[in-house]
């Protein structure tokens, strides 16, 4: 299972980069206006020269032609970053244009198994599954995963699946479990995935013990 970091920010990409577990970013426009002051195109080249993997750029247009346009410019920003477009229609018909293209797209906003079809027929590189906000309104976001993940074994779909709005440790590991291909994970739930309180108690007991032992 690959992980990508869900962030737009610096710091936290390249703390989990030294950390040796990440393969990629996924950025939104929520994520991007974190950050305070920062041109969009020059963040997203920023990322790209910190992580090799795909890096995730979202359009803000509604309609075809728009997002198009967009996509084209943010794909020659770097070799690695993908296209987010969001899950309607229009968003379909550009995922088509680019895919024949060879831009590689990330149909984004995903809430349905049948959003998730319709995404990979028209071409796209991964679908992007929110786990979280189908939870935060009372849906098993975990089902949606495991669903498409059925769906795209079953017919040998490529599109890769993106779990994506985590919000915990638990998420990571039911989207594994589930099978999705990657976890887009934010910085803080990368920390606490990292923690167990019983290896700082066998830490704690090592270094005690270790005090016992005859320095030669
Ligand atoms: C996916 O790529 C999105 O950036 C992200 O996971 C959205 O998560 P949120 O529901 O925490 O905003």
């Amino acid at each position: 299972m690959k992980f990508f970091i869900d962030t737009a920010n610096l710091e936290d990409i390249k703390r989990a980069a030294s950390l040796g577990v990440i393969d990629g970013v996924t950025t939104n426009p929520t994520l991007v206006s974190k950050e305070g002051n920062v041109d969009f195109h020059t963040r997203i080249k920023e990322i790209c020269n910190v992580v090799e993997g795909p890096v995730s750029a979202e359009v803000i247009s509604l309609n075809t032609d728009g997002m198009v346009k967009e996509a084209r410019e943010l794909s020659k920003l770097a070799p690695n970053v993908v296209i987010k477009i969001p899950m309607t229609m229009d968003g379909l018909k550009a995922v088509k244009i680019l895919s024949k293209e060879g831009i590689k797209t990330n149909v984004t906003l995903v809430f349905s198994a049948n959003q998730a079809l319709l995404a990979a027929k028209a071409g796209g590189t991964y679908v992007s599954p929110f786990m979280g906000r189908l939870d935060d309104r009372a849906h098993e976001g975990i089902k949606l995963v495991e669903e498409i993940a059925t769906i795209f074994e079953k017919f040998n779909i490529n599109t890769e699946i993106i779990a994506a709005s985590i919000r915990s440790p638990l998420h990571v590991k039911q989207a594994a479990l589930a099978g999705a291909h990657i976890a887009t994970i934010p910085f803080n739930v990368i920390e606490k995935m990292s923690k167990h309180p019983l290896t700082n108690i066998g830490i704690e007991r090592f270094l005690n013990d270790w005090k016992k032992v005859q320095q030669g």
